[in-house]
C-alpha cells in the first residue's frame, strides 16, 4: 500500500492549463514538448516562466537559442498532448505532420493552439530538477476554441 502524502495531494490540486512549449535548435530544428508548469510572473515587463526538465531536448534548444513559444492547448487535446511527451520521439521529426507557424523567434507555434505567446529568455535558475526559464513576452495572439485544463485531460504532472 502506498504511503499517504498530503503535500503531494495538495500540489495535485493546483489547477493548471496545458501547453506545448515550442523551441528550436541552433541549426533550426524545431521541437515541441507538453508542459503545465508555467505562469505569467510580471506585468511590466511582461514576463512568463516555464519549468523544463534537466534532460529535456527543449532545455538544450532554449539554452542554445534563448527563445521559446507557448501554444495553449484546446479542450479535447489529450491525444495531441501525448504526441509531445514521449522521449523516444523528441527532437528531429517530432513535429512532423503537425501544422505549425513561426513568428519573430523562429520557434514553432501549433496551429491548433487556442492562444500562443513567444518569449525571449531574460533569466534562468536551476533550483531543483527543472530549469526555470523566465522569458519576456515579445509576441502572441488568440487562436480558436477554448483552452483545456490539465485536469480535463485526466493526466497529472505534480507532486
Ligand atoms: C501532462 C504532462 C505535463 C508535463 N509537464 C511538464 C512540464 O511542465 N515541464 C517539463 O519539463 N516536462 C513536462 N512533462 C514531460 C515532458 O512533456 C516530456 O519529458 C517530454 O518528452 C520532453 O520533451 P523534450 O525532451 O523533447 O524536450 C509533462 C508531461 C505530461 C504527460
Amino acid at each position: 500500500m502506498s504511503e499517504s502524502d498530503p503535500a503531494s495531494d495538495a500540489l495535485g490540486a493546483v489547477v493548471y492549463g496545458l501547453a506545448v512549449v515550442g523551441s528550436v535548435s541552433a541549426d533550426g530544428e524545431p521541437n515541441g514538448m507538453t508542459a503545465n508548469w508555467m505562469s505569467q510572473v510580471s506585468f511590466d515587463p511582461r514576463l512568463f516562466a516555464v519549468a523544463i526538465q534537466d534532460d529535456a531536448h527543449t532545455r538544450s534548444n532554449i539554452d542554445a537559442t534563448g527563445v521559446f513559444t507557448i501554444s495553449v492547448l484546446p479542450e479535447g487535446s489529450k491525444d495531441l498532448s501525448l504526441k509531445f511527451t514521449a522521449k523516444s520521439t523528441s527532437g528531429e521529426g517530432r513535429l512532423e505532420g503537425e501544422p505549425v507557424t513561426t513568428h519573430a523567434t523562429g520557434a514553432p507555434v501549433l496551429e491548433a493552439a487556442t492562444a500562443w505567446i513567444e518569449c525571449r529568455v531574460v533569466s534562468q535558475s536551476h533550483p531543483g530538477d527543472h530549469v526555470v526559464y523566465v522569458g519576456e513576452v515579445i509576441g502572441g495572439d488568440i487562436g480558436n476554441g477554448t483552452s483545456t485544463t490539465l485536469r480535463d485531460t485526466g493526466m497529472s504532472y505534480s507532486g
